[in-house]
């Protein structure tokens, strides 16, 4: 073994190693670890509702895929054992080293009375996506709930969204599915009662809606400035400030945004059918904008889901899958 004059020395090495692999059991960096595994057991009852949402929809495809790529499974809190046992084989990667130890108490008893044969692996899957398609040519993508966190990782806005406008190049001839936050903000938990707004999704009355995102248009127009109250003008926007913190932003800047969504088969303008978002859930103030919206190809069907992750606190995620 050779040492370069400017290598570190290796018990620094060495440290720099574990304490990465420290902060990605904790916190891996801000996506997930430990913190995400203690927030997702306290909240199994009330995430049950768009768990089964999202267990309609990937029970809802078919296809002939023996093998899975699960990229971000952590430990599959909101995965459906029950789509996972239709594999012979899954892969899962990512970047927590724990992730494998909680996964194997969710779904390791399902996966073994399928004989799903099932292997970890932590590697930072975004950035090594080629190698990875290339050692599993024959497997099904899926994105569990990763690409919309990237954000808060990353922390560079056009990072993100170079990176996440990518992905669909990358598996260009892959079939492949994602479900990701889009949207994500308060709500007014007191008026979130179905007896006072029948229209209201609450997380006893879960409605998931039809959507597809049209073209991305630069809109030159100032944003609204950010508001508070009825829900009825809350504004996604983007940042990447985590749940409930507040984020300084002039809004002086031009807009991207898709021109059109198609909400429940009903053709609007994009901040009409945000509006629709909003309402449904009785929004309030300023929502935060994942950065994720151009990762399906625009006009990709596909189901947007609300996930009641705090009382408080609502997220739309974004599910559809891609066959080729
Ligand atoms: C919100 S959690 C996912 C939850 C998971 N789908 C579940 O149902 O429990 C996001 C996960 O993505 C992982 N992650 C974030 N960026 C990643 C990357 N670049 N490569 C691999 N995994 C990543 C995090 O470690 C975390 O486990």
């Amino acid at each position: 073994m050779s040492l370069h004059p400017s290598d570190p020395p290796p018990q620094h090495a060495l440290r720099r190693r574990a304490l990465h692999w420290l902060g990605d059991a904790i916190h891996a960096q801000e996506t997930g670890g430990l913190s995400w595994h203690w927030s997702a057991f306290r909240s199994r009852k009330a995430w049950q509702p768009t768990q089964a949402a999202i267990e309609r929809f990937l029970l809802s495809q078919k296809y002939p895929f023996e093998e899975l790529l699960l990229i971000g499974g952590s430990a599959g809190w909101m995965m459906s054992s029950a789509w996972l046992q239709q594999f012979k084989s899954i892969k899962i990667v990512d970047i927590d080293p724990l992730a494998s130890l909680f996964f194997r108490l969710l779904h390791g008893q399902a996966l073994k009375s399928s004989e799903t044969r099932w292997s970890f692996e932590r590697r930072d899957a975004l950035q090594e996506l080629p190698t990875l398609l290339k050692e599993q040519p024959k497997a099904l993508v899926f994105f569990d709930n990763v690409l919309g966190q990237q954000c808060f990782r990353l922390k560079d806005e056009e990072l993100v969204e170079r990176l996440l406008r990518q992905i669909k190049v990358t598996l260009k001839g892959r079939s492949w599915g994602s479900v990701h936050d889009v949207y994500s903000g308060p709500i007014d938990e007191v008026l979130s009662s179905p007896s006072i707004k029948p229209t209201l999704i609450t997380p006893s009355q879960l409605k998931t809606f039809s959507c597809q995102f049209g073209e991305m248009r630069r809109d030159l127009a100032q944003k609204a400035p950010p508001s508070r109250g009825n829900g009825t003008s809350a504004q996604p926007h983007s940042g990447s400030q985590r749940d409930g913190e507040a984020e300084t932003d002039t809004h002086s800047d031009t807009d991207t945004k898709p021109e059109h969504m198609i909400i429940n088969g009903e053709r609007k303008n994009f901040d009409d059918g945000a509006q629709i978002l909003l309402q449904a859930v009785n929004a309030t103030g300023e929502w935060k904008d994942h950065l994720s919206v151009e990762v399906f190809a625009p006009d990709t069907p596909s189901v947007l889901m609300p996930w009641f992750f705090k009382p408080n606190y609502c997220h739309w995620l974004q599910a559809a899958m891609v066959f080729e």
